[in-house]
């Protein structure tokens, strides 16, 4: 899965996200009339423009744009999932895109509402502010929501999210997080036997195996956690006998709140916790190539991609996958 900004390229694309799920989703709430108003509304032109101001964003699943979201300042407009991915966290994954976007430099996102989204944005903590009527041919009226959300600050100083040394009770709650087999190899690589990994292999590990690490004092498991319980984890180690190198792995948010900036926050307090207190000269990690959302999300917390000489391939679920190598020095 890939998220990124618009180009003008993608216009056609998008436009056929947006027009398709129009013409399949909204005739079940909303009169002809209003139906032909949304798609004339979000013809190519205003698609473009939009798009021009860098205010649309796409998702990809396997390099094929299969959602989009947009935002003028604070307001979150033409969020669109195929109607083939509704239903598998797509939609809810730009929205948490979005309003992270929007809570760097407002404190509320406003969105008007569509009858289909209107209980989904409710479930997300949006009310309903106001309502706007709009004339469409014939003299048919259509009367949408105005709701409001007030933004939590994670990913700056007041975010409550913090971190504490791994239990082993956490361990429940992380396996609950890895739904397939795929997921858990872009996580763990073939750290552990066969899926699904249970809390107990997760113990195992982590107590008696002592995460794989010779030195007991080399081997470091976190959990980040917030007003709502745990939230996050991964684990430290290190590398090198001189406790200079360490390196990241097993990185994790809950499956729900992915995409909201809680993976860069937690990342932020663990290196802060490498260099401020392990004194640390140097960070590493390894990222599969395919996992588009941690590559970007290590790249967001300062991570750089390095060259190594030999290409390093894992054969996982009979295809041989890449792992780039990436490493964060300290610098002030
Ligand atoms: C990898 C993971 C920890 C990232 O956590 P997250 O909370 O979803 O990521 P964030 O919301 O903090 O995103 C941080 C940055 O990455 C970017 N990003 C996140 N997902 C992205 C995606 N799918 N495509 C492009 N960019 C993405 C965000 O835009 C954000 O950048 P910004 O701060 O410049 O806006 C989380 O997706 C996860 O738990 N994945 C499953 C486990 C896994 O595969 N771990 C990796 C092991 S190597």
């Amino acid at each position: 899965m890939e998220y990124r900004l618009a180009k003008l390229e993608d216009t056609k694309d998008i436009y056929e996200i947006v027009q398709n799920t129009i013409r399949r989703i909204y005739p079940k709430y909303y009169l002809p009339e209003i139906v032909d108003m949304f798609c004339e509304f979000h013809n190519k032109e205003n698609i473009g423009e939009d798009i021009e101001n860098g205010n649309v964003y796409v998702l990809l699943e396997n390099n094929k744009i299969i959602g989009t979201g947009s935002r003028k300042e604070n307001h979150i407009t033409r969020v669109y999932v195929l109607p083939d991915f509704q239903g598998k966290g797509f939609g809810t994954f730009i929205m948490n895109r979005l309003e992270a976007e929007i809570g760097k430099r407002y404190d509320k996102a406003e969105i008007d509402a569509s009858l289909s989204a209107c209980k989904l944005y409710y479930d997300r903590g949006y009310k309903t502010i106001d309502h706007g009527i709009w004339e469409c041919a014939g003299g048919v009226i259509q009367i949408y929501e105005i709701m409001e959300k007030r933004l939590s600050k994670i990913g700056d100083e007041r975010s409550g999210l913090r971190l504490r040394p791994y239990k082993a009770c956490d361990a429940k709650t992380i396996v609950g997080w890895i739904h397939d087999e795929v997921s858990l190899r872009q996580w763990s690589a073939d750290r552990y036997g066969s899926y699904p990994v249970t809390e107990e292999d997760m113990n195992k590990k982590y107590m008696d195996c002592n995460g794989d690490c010779f030195n007991t004092d080399d081997f470091y498991p976190v959990t980040a956690f917030d007003e709502s319980g745990v939230v996050g984890h991964l684990i430290m180690r290190f590398t090198d006998e001189e406790k200079q190198v360490l390196r990241f792995g097993f990185v994790i948010v809950d499956d729900t709140k992915r995409g909201r900036g809680y993976g860069k926050q937690m990342l932020l307090l663990a290196i802060k916790y490498a260099f401020e207190i392990l004194k640390v000269a140097k960070i590493t990690l390894g990222v599969f190539e395919n996992n588009k959302a941690a590559y970007y999300c290590y790249k967001a917390a300062g991570f750089k991609e390095i060259a190594s000489e030999k290409e390093e391939y894992y054969n996982i679920l009979g295809q041989k996958w890449k792992c780039i190598e990436m490493e964060r020095p300290w610098n002030r």
